[in-house]
């Protein structure tokens, strides 16, 4: 069943049959007074998807990627997600893809299945608008049915915005891992953000 306000438009249409589930999901209205959705993405997103995340490329703040990357070398990743395991969600708003959020194995070893690791990317354009606090806080709602119990964050310590994000949303700093990648001839550290859901 699809809970959302308004008609889908039309790349969303089923009878496209590219939609992977039926959870769209009405989320709220943001500080703009714009309506936002999340659902799960399409392949049709993923244009959208890699140029929010192509824009943080040049920072060198928030990946380790150090080019720009493409839709096709990235669709291989994008389809290794599942809604029912290890979803892919976008933000949208007004039909425009505004941010996203995917979960992932954190290792791959039986063990860990229990445990994801997300991360959230937001437009330049609508950061600072709770688009990002709500995504993870779909996550952590979302992750009992998922079969998750711990979340993670694998974030840049120079990465203040998304550190100040996973803090105000419940994660603690777990892990430092010092001077792990080299960013344009500067070492930088690796700061994991967990926490457990449904532990009290
Ligand atoms: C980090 C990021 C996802 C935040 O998205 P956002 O939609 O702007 O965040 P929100 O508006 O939901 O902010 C929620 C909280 O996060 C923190 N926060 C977000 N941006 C911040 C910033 N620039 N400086 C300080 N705190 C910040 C604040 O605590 C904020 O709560 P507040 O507005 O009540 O103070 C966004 O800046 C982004 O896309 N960055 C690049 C990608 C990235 O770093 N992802 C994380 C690694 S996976």
């Amino acid at each position: 069943m699809i809970i959302n306000m308004r008609a889908p438009p039309p790349h969303l249409s089923i009878e496209q049959g590219t939609a992977r589930s039926t959870w769209p999901r009405q989320a709220g209205t943001l500080e703009f007074g714009a309506d936002m959705v999340i659902r799960d993405a399409l392949e049709s997103d993923l244009p959208a998807i890699i140029d929010i995340y192509n824009a943080t490329v040049p920072t060198r703040i928030v990946t380790a990627e150090l080019e720009p990357t493409t839709v096709e070398a990235r669709l291989p990743w994008f389809r290794e997600h599942s809604p029912d395991e290890h979803p892919f969600w976008v933000a949208e708003s007004d039909y425009r893809i505004i941010g996203w959020l995917d979960f992932k194995k954190f290792l791959p070893r039986c063990a860990y299945r229990g445990t994801a690791e997300i991360s959230v990317y937001v437009d330049q354009s609508f950061r600072r608008r709770g688009v990002a606090r709500r995504l993870l806080e779909e996550a952590i709602a979302r992750a009992p049915c998922l079969g998750i119990t711990t979340l993670v964050g694998l974030i840049f310590t120079h990465n203040e915005p998304s550190l100040k994000l996973f803090e105000r949303l419940g994660f603690e700093r777990w892990g430092f891992l010092p001077r792990i990648a080299r960013l344009d001839e500067i070492e930088r550290d690796l700061t994991i953000m967990g926490r457990h859901i449904g532990i009290g």
